[in-house]
């Protein structure tokens, strides 16, 4: 077959590095895969085929080929937890988590009970994953289900693959956040009813920690999971000391944090859970057993002074946890996944533990789809999943270009020019990303009706 006369079939071509398998387990250079010259072969918004080009291209003669000379494409990458309501108060001053909670963030939540707030501040989101080189996200919406059906609006006109889901909280916050066991499970079941597994969207059951929902909510919430076996939960775990705290005395009777969720039967594999600053082994290895991920949020930890999290010990090749990594955007500081490895770099250094580039690209790519069970669909290049991708510029401020002038001709180049992209990197590296195959436009300055900053 001449399949140079299918004109559905696209090419790009340049320097294309992805992770087959988790360098946490096995060495790097066995782990990854690259093609200083690539090829990515994309039929209707999936790979066909990846590899070398010279060899590749003589199967796809006439290809039609988009060239990125001098530029390193990777898989999308994948944010495992942050708050679209919180985009707005990003960088908020001087509070630990749960003062900063009661002074920023609920105030700012309750503006989403407003579904035009809530679109406009959905664009603006997007764009900003975007501009990011984020392709997937867990996102985190409000009690208020309009923010919920704003957000995944916005999302399937985007053709984004997203994860989200609306807050329970029926305790312990302001009235004007405040669902019920009821409402929760009423509102939850309607947005599960509507968008789960709807195009490229999934829904996640949020109740939003321990200390805000009731018993009776938490039960609802296992209700629902049963259910919906396919539905995800995602909520938050041992962020910060006075949480610890507040968590045993709302809950004397169990053992730990995590024994809260387990008790109600959140603790699975579809579970992901923000933080784990403050885990106890035994934690941790149930963690394991269940197959439940810990979404790892450096900027959010540094930022709200939580502490440092172990990942070399959640990693631990004799009963490894899933972990993925992620913005926590309001509580970290930048929606940049790359700004994002670069502190769990040094949250490891400080914990005299080293990062490799290639650890860091697979926590953002393959490690975090695995970590949300996408990773048959995202991840990496392998044929059949979709193409969303990232177009790297490593030469995107004068100091990158100063560092890295010279060419890529090694795989010793390519490992150091990704560790200069993870370390230095942010918005400004991103050349362009793709979207199931298709370049998406990029708003220089994110816009959207002014009714949304109100
Ligand atoms: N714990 C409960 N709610 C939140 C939140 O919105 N952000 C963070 N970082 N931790 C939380
Ligand atoms: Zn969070």
């Amino acid at each position: 077959m001449n399949r140079s006369s299918d004109s559905s079939l696209t090419g790009i071509r340049g320097c294309l590095i992805d992770c087959l398998e988790d360098p946490f387990l096995i060495s790097d250079y066995r782990a990854v895969r690259w093609f200083l010259d690539g090829l990515l072969v994309i039929q209707s918004g999936k790979i066909l085929a990846c590899g070398n080009y010279e060899q590749l291209i003589e199967s796809y003669p006439g290809l039609k080929i988009t060239h990125y000379p001098d530029r390193i494409i990777t898989p999308g990458l994948i944010d495992t937890h942050v708050h679209f309501p919180q985009t707005a108060i990003v960088a908020s001053y001087g509070k630990q988590l749960l003062e900063w909670l009661e002074l920023y963030t609920f105030p700012e939540e309750r503006k989403f009970q407003d579904f035009e707030y809530a679109a406009g501040v959905a664009e603006i989101f997007l764009d900003e994953l975007l501009r990011n080189g984020t392709t997937t996200a867990m996102v985190w919406t409000t009690v208020f289900p309009e923010s919920t059906e704003a957000l995944f609006q916005a999302a399937q006109r985007r053709n984004l693959r997203l994860i989200a889901g609306k807050i329970m909280m029926d305790r312990n916050a302001p009235d004007y956040l405040l669902d019920t066991a009821e409402t929760a499970y009423r509102q939850s079941r309607s947005l599960i009813e509507q968008w789960h597994d709807r195009d490229r969207l999934s829904y996640a059951l949020t109740p939003r920690f321990a200390p805000t929902s009731t018993p009776e909510q938490l039960q609802i919430t296992q209700q629902l999971q049963s259910e919906f076996p396919s539905v995800y939960l995602q909520t938050h775990l041992s962020e910060n000391l006075g949480e610890l705290a507040w968590v045993k005395e709302l809950f004397p009777d169990d053992r730990d944090y995590l024994a809260v969720y387990e008790r109600f039967g959140l603790v699975h594999d579809r579970s992901v859970f923000a933080h784990g600053i403050h885990l106890s082994e035994s934690e941790f290895a149930r963690l394991a057993s269940a197959g439940a991920t810990l979404a790892f949020c450096p900027t959010s930890n540094l930022f709200l002074g939580s502490g440092l999290f172990k990942l070399h010990e959640a990693k631990a090749p004799e009963r490894p946890i899933a972990v993925g990594l992620a913005t926590d955007i309001g509580g970290g500081t930048s929606f940049s996944l790359l700004q994002t490895a670069s502190e769990a770099y040094k949250v490891s250094q400080l914990q005299n533990q080293t990062l490799s580039a290639v650890q860091m690209l697979f926590l953002l790519t393959l490690g975090g789809a695995r970590s949300l069970s996408l990773d048959h669909a995202i991840g990496n290049f392998e044929p059949g999943k979709e193409a969303d991708f990232v177009v790297w510029n490593c030469r995107s401020t004068p100091i990158m270009d100063f560092r890295n002038r010279a060419e890529i001709q090694t795989w010793e180049d390519l490992n150091d020019r990704l560790f200069s992209l993870l370390m230095m990197g942010d918005d400004r590296s991103v050349d362009c990303v793709y979207i199931l195959g298709d370049r998406v436009s990029l708003p220089q300055v994110a816009t959207a009706p002014d009714k949304a900053f109100g």
